[in-house]
């Protein structure tokens, strides 16, 4: 597995982590590994990725990690090939985890963990044509009490170089709280580094899932939504003990408009920017009616500075931050 700067990565999660939201993120530092959004292997293996704008690098998205999803091994192969060819990227991950959308319809992603002999095929074919890392990102496989061990040794006789574990089965969707406890009996059956993810909400959380499971680094997600800085909160605490006094997030706010019209066509950018307001909001006691109000305001720049007024009048709500969407 490569060595990474910090143990804290930032999540894959479609519809946001564009290299625009990556290179916001960036800017505080602290991030071990930025991941894109999930692409589809057909649309990678059959198209240009170096034209595709999901594939876009940032400038200070490193390390960088690519996420594909699919089905077919020869496909994925030649998916990742392509990215690799690109020299974009210094990781590799196949998506054995999502269970909604596009890869739960083909019966990808997720839906995966029943056919464990065509993953060992895909991720056969994908380590044969990969030179970088190759890691997975998978939900809690069902099965019996050996279904553990038993994907233990099929990663291992793979050659993955890491597997990130996000403890929910495909059955729980968001609906119940993170296992943490699965994470620490998989730390113990693996052979290669374990990042876990699930429900860490504070730098206090990551630092707590590290200690209580053993797990070698940490994923956060809907945190990174909600706080795009998390990462530098994270660093100070872990080394410090203490955490920094947060970014004035209506600057941050107008930094992110003018990112996403660099990076996007106007009408991406201004879905693009509800989805930022979404989370953004959640920070707030009444981040529904500034998201709404912020949505009807027309175009971009008037999206950007309603929102920007509701939040320089407003104070952000401490750790633990605390999604809808649990
Ligand atoms: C808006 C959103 C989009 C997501 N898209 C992806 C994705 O593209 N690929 C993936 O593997 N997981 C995706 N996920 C799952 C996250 O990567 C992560 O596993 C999950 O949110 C749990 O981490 P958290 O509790 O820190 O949010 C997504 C999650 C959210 C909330």
């Amino acid at each position: 597995m490569m060595n990474l700067p910090t143990p804290w990565v930032m999540a894959p999660m479609a519809d946001v982590t564009h290299a625009c939201f990556r290179d916001l993120v960036a800017q505080w530092g602290g991030c071990g590994l930025y991941y894109t959004e999930i692409l589809n292997a057909r649309i990678v293996a059959s198209s240009r990725p170096e034209k595709d704008p999901y594939c876009d690098a940032g400038l200070l998205d490193r390390p960088r990690a690519c996420q594909i999803v699919g089905d077919d091994p020869a496909v994925v192969a030649k998916a990742f090939e392509k990215l690799q060819a690109l020299g974009r990227f210094d990781a590799y991950d196949f998506n054995l985890g999502c269970c909604c959308g596009m890869p739960a319809r083909y019966g990808w992603g997720a839906a995966l963990l029943r056919r464990p002999h065509r993953v060992r095929e895909i991720l056969r074919e994908a380590r044969r044509v990969l030179e970088g890392p190759l890691l997975v990102k998978m939900r809690i496989p069902d099965g019996p009490e050996d279904t553990a061990k038993r994907w233990a040794e099929l990663l291992h006789e793979c050659g993955v170089d890491a597997v990130v574990l996000h403890a929910r089965y495909s059955g729980d969707l968001f609906k119940r709280p993170a296992r943490w406890g699965v994470l620490k009996r998989w730390k113990r059956i693996l052979t290669m580094p374990l990042i876990g993810n699930g429900d860490v909400f504070s730098p206090q959380d990551a630092v707590r899932m590290m200690e209580e499971t053993g797990c070698d680094g940490v994923m956060i997600g809907r945190a990174a939504l909600m706080r795009p800085w998390i990462f530098s909160d994270l660093y100070r605490f872990r080394s410090a003990g203490t955490l920094p006094t947060p970014p004035d997030v209506a600057p941050m706010v107008g930094q992110y408009g003018l990112l996403l019209r660099q990076w996007m066509p106007q009408q991406e950018a201004v879905r693009r920017f509800r989805r930022f307001a979404f989370w953004i909001c959640q920070n707030y006691s009444y981040g529904a009616h500034y998201y709404h109000r912020s949505c009807r305001a027309g175009n971009l720049e008037a999206m950007v500075e309603t929102l920007q007024g509701f939040l320089s009048r407003d104070v952000l709500s401490d750790y633990p931050v605390r999604p809808f969407m649990m």
